[in-house]
């Protein structure tokens, strides 16, 4: 296996990767193990891209309908154990975890909690608590 190479210059790495520079607020993670798939998350995440864009909320490249302003992070996951309860979709810093998450829910959850602040309590199973 070739080493890879260790960079140390910031400027370098913020160059590399441009997110690092960002103004980011938010990461949904929404989970694509095979119990959610089953659940449809593709869906889910659609939904989200969807949602995000449409707002120009989603952080990314103009050329991806997304936007280099943008203060959210959408990405699968791997399972979290919510695999019974699916689709799992976690928000973060907030460390809110959403069960059976289904895409007729998703502008709802970008209303009341991505853009207002405010939780979805019906879907909010689990809530990390925060470090104090
Ligand atoms: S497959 Fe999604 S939580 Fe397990």
């Amino acid at each position: 296996m070739a080493e890879v190479n260790f960079i140390e210059d910031c400027e370098r790495l913020r160059d590399l990767a441009p997110i690092a520079s960002a103004r980011i607020q938010r990461h949904v993670f929404v989970c694509t193990g095979k119990s959610c798939s089953a659940a449809d998350s593709a869906a889910v995440k659609d939904a989200f891209a969807r949602e995000l864009k449409m707002r120009g909320l989603q952080y990314g490249k103009v050329s991806k309908g997304c936007s280099p302003d943008g203060t959210v992070v959408l990405t699968e996951c791997g399972s979290v154990g919510f695999c019974a309860i699916g689709a799992a979709v976690m928000i973060y810093p907030d460390g809110v975890w959403y069960a059976q998450v289904r895409a007729k829910d998703v502008p709802e959850i970008v209303e009341e909690h991505i853009v207002n602040g405010r939780v979805v309590e019906r879907l909010a199973l689990l809530r990390i608590p925060k470090p104090e």
